[in-house]
């Protein structure tokens, strides 16, 4: 006998609310080996739980219920502050990781008895996982008609995965844990991927899990042997590959995740037209953008909020964190720049350093051996060598010259240098903050400039110099 379908008054997928979605991320992720929770270990800078509820929200879900476990609730909740606004969210807390069909419960008693919609549930830890799969999983849930559907894929390695075991008919009739496999089981090629979309009528099977006798947890795979018993309609479909449906338990399956997703990504601005001249050695985060024309050397790091614009050029080894690096900016070799930006066919590096809060005016430029910090550079700008100007506001067209140094800190509070418009400071020069050096003014070189020098005059403070005549001679007698 075929299961029936749900009955027709369910308010099942189609529904003009939504459905609800649920993450698992309940889970100790033990095998992890490490004090992070599991789902916030990042893949390409951004926590692999986000990849798993953006997809899950791609669907317009009514509401989303995030199931976390009671020692990392606060880290989950805030890593995920930035969607609370964008859909309606709800935490579940799973006292006791009990197992999966226990998180789900648990996620099933926050949406309360007001809901009765679909519901999609999602592993927290399978970050490959493209939007597009998910709607197609409900797509054929609703098609079929099914109280249960669940996600598949096929591989030749199904490890740790649940296998989807069919009858004669072809129908999945129940998912056995590896660890629970019976003679004839290891021949199956078709894994459970951790997707799965329900109608309240298998939702209800849920109280009826029983602990797994090995593991002593609560399966969310059981209910489709449920499901079967109850005369349920339920699909399996392998809609998608292993390598999208990879789930990471621990770090080397981290690592082959990052791998894919970088692969992605740097594969998604190449087709946009950015050049990647090793994209094997480029570190792209997600959510980076970089402009067409714009060319990246080996080895660069593009992290957190960074945007590269056009005709941009990278040079290797250069690290850059949420920055802006505006049109026709060249960073060059082995430079870092943090949460700063760089202004239109500016210059920075070989062997600069950015450090938070630095504007770059467009044509300035930053060289050997300067650290920035907290400063703007007025437009057309040079400080070439050996550098340090922190907490300053320098004009434009200024010169400064090798070795200047602001002295922006007195041991207790950070005070301001201003270098005005046109001015030249000269070498191995250095600014007691707070201080002011006027429009057009020279500091010679070797100057400590402890007072403001009024615009267009020359600040000098140093000993006049003297020669010995004859001294070295003198000396060797001696
Ligand atoms: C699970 C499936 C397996 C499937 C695989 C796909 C079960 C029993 N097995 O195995 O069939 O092939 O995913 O990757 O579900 N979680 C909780 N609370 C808990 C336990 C887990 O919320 O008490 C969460 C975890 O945080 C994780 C997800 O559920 O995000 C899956 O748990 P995990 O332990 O990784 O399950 P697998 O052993 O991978
Ligand atoms: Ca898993």
């Amino acid at each position: 006998m075929r299961p029936k379908s749900r009955p027709a008054s369910a308010p099942g997928p189609g529904t003009a609310r939504g459905p609800a979605c649920v993450v698992l991320a309940g889970g100790l992720g033990t095998r992890m080996k490490s004090g992070t929770p599991k789902v916030l270990h990042p893949v390409c800078g951004r926590p692999m739980i986000a990849y798993a509820l953006e997809a899950a929200l791609a669907l317009k879900p009514a509401v989303t219920v995030i199931v976390t476990g009671a020692g990392t609730h606060e880290r989950i909740e805030s890593a995920l502050a930035p969607y609370k606004g964008k859909a309606k969210i709800l935490f579940a807390i799973q006292e006791k990781p009990l197992g999966t069909g226990h998180a789900l419960l648990t996620a099933v008693k926050e949406l309360g008895t007001g809901f009765g919609g679909s519901v999609i549930v999602l592993n927290g830890d399978f970050p490959l996982i493209r939007p597009a799969t998910l709607k197609k999983l409900f797509r054929l849930h609703a098609k079929d008609k099914n109280a249960l559907s669940l996600g598949s894929f096929l591989t030749d390695a199904p490890g740790s995965y649940g296998r989807v075991r069919r009858d004669l008919d072809g129908a999945p009739v129940r998912i056995v844990e590896k660890t629970d496999l019976s003679a004839g089981d290891e021949e199956i090629k078709e894994v459970n991927s951790g997707l799965y979309a329900l109608e309240p009528e298998a939702l209800k099977l849920l109280g009826r899990i029983k602990r797994n006798p090995r593991k002593n947890e609560y399966y969310i795979t059981d209910i489709l042997a449920l499901a079967r018993r109850a005369g349920l309609r339920a699909g399996a479909y392998a809609i998608a590959t292993g390598e999208e449906f990879a789930g990471v338990n621990d770090l080397r399956e981290l690592g082959v995740a990052e791998a894919v997703m970088r692969g992605r990504l740097i594969a998604a601005h190449s087709e946009k037209g950015a050049r990647f001249l090793a994209p094997e050695t480029a570190f792209v985060d997600y959510g980076v953008k970089v402009a067409p024309g714009a060319v990246v050397h080996p080895n660069v790091h593009l992290q957190g909020a960074t945007t590269v614009g056009k005709g941009c050029i990278i040079y290797p080894n250069a690290r850059i964190i949420d920055s802006v690096i505006k049109e026709g900016a060249v960073i060059l070799d082995s430079s870092l720049i943090e949460s700063s930006e760089v202004g239109k066919n500016a210059q920075v590096g070989p062997f600069a350093h950015l450090r938070p809060g630095s504007r770059i005016n467009p044509f300035a430029k930053i060289g050997n051996f300067v650290e920035i910090k907290n400063s703007t550079i007025g437009k057309g700008t040079k400080a070439m060598h050996l550098s340090y100007i922190g907490d300053a506001r320098v004009g434009r067209s200024v010169n400064i010259g090798a070795g200047t140094i602001t002295c922006n800190y007195d041991g207790a509070r950070k005070m301001r240098t201003v270098i005005e418009d046109g001015c030249f400071i000269g070498s191995d020069s250095q600014l007691v903050a707070p201080v002011t050096v006027k429009k057009g003014s020279y500091v010679a070189a070797g100057t400590t400039v402890t007072n403001d020098v009024p615009g267009g005059s020359l600040a000098i403070s140093r000993v006049r110099q003297k020669n010995v005549k004859g001294y070295v001679r003198k000396k060797r007698k001696v």
